[in-house]
């Protein structure tokens, strides 16, 4: 049995089987590609609020020939404080696999620990493993194998995203640079199970150091050294979702660690810019900055369908 419910858990063949995979279902799409969830219904059982990761699930269901069913946990008895391993023993002897999106990732391994069917990772407060998986083959696809590429995150360097990226890093072996303020950078706990050797001193303003797999991490609060001869450069919201009671402080410490044009002429003339949306305009993003690099990060949300559709066809082989 599989499941998606980390990049911290997920083995480095299985990322690269499912990167490998994409393409293909890209290509096929809209012609007779197989059906491997024929027969299947999956549920989608949703906490926070989506556009790309609903549609996407949805749509990559249909289109490997099975059923998704939308559930909202504030309709289904889970809102009214029914325990997470008794929906998990009822929906696993009814559908065949589940995508949840909620606040705990020790939730989304309960559900999978209890219902015994295959569960994928939609997005929890510490990892979106669907996103950076996407997010990768969108960069390989433009720019060849990531080991050799330098990979700029800007902005809530504790986030969920953040910290996909650096398990991705850890995995795949590509240098990583976060930069983000003090208060905003990942946990020292995240950055020992990824396998930072060295941390570097502690001086609260940064840290980094060796990743297995010939990777790299640094964390810094320093921009123009996290961007240097960027191939990619990331952002992400300031106010993540279950974050909203801490937005005025977010804003205001997060106000220098916007991506603009300034900031992207210390990365490589060609740098790529995505961003996993929803995005903020003058918040994490300019709004010309976005707009320039608007046909690569639609590329990057299109891409969802491909991705979430190879690993469908991985969690069920
Ligand atoms: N990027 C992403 O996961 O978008 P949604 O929140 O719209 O699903
Ligand atoms: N970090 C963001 C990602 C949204 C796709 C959030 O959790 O809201």
């Amino acid at each position: 049995m599989k499941h998606l419910l980390s990049l911290e858990t997920m083995p480095r063949a299985a990322m690269e089987t499912v990167l490998k995979a994409s393409a293909g279902f890209k290509t096929g799409r809209g012609g007779r590609h197989a059906q491997p969830l024929a027969g299947q219904t999956w549920a989608l059982l949703f906490a926070k609020s989506s556009t790309r990761t609903r549609v996407s699930f949805e749509v990559a269901i249909r289109e490997l020939g099975g059923q998704p069913m939308f559930l909202n946990a504030a309709d289904i008895q889970l809102g009214r404080g029914e325990p997470i391993k008794d929906t998990a023993r009822v929906l696993g002897r009814m559908v065949h696999g589940t995508v949840i999106r909620t606040y705990a990732q020790s939730d989304v391994e309960e559900f999978a620990r209890y219902s015994a069917i295959p569960t994928v990772n939609a997005l929890t407060d510490q990892e979106h493993p669907c996103q950076i998986l996407t997010d990768i083959f969108s960069f390989e696809e433009k720019r060849g194998p990531i080991p050799a590429s330098i990979v700029a995150f800007v902005g809530d360097g504790a986030s969920n995203v953040a910290q996909s990226w650096i398990f991705a890093a850890a995995k795949l072996g590509f240098e990583l640079r976060i930069a983000a303020p003090n208060a905003f950078q990942p946990p020292r706990d995240v950055l020992r199970r990824a396998g930072v050797r060295e941390m570097g001193t502690a001086t609260g303003r940064g840290c980094g150091g060796e990743l297995e797999n010939g990777g790299r991490l640094l964390v810094t609060e320093h921009l123009e050294q996290a961007v240097a001869g960027a191939d990619l450069v990331y952002t992400d919201v300031w106010v993540s979702m279950g974050k909203e009671a801490e937005t005025a402080t977010r804003l205001q410490a997060l106000e220098p660690f916007q991506v603009n044009n300034a900031l992207l002429k210390f990365a490589k003339p060609d740098a790529l810019v995505m961003h996993c949306l929803p995005a903020y305009r003058g918040k994490e993003i300019s709004e010309n900055t976005f707009e320039s690099h608007a046909s690569t990060i639609f590329d990057q949300a299109e891409n969802r369908l491909h991705v979430q559709k190879a690993i469908l066809n991985w969690i069920i082989s």
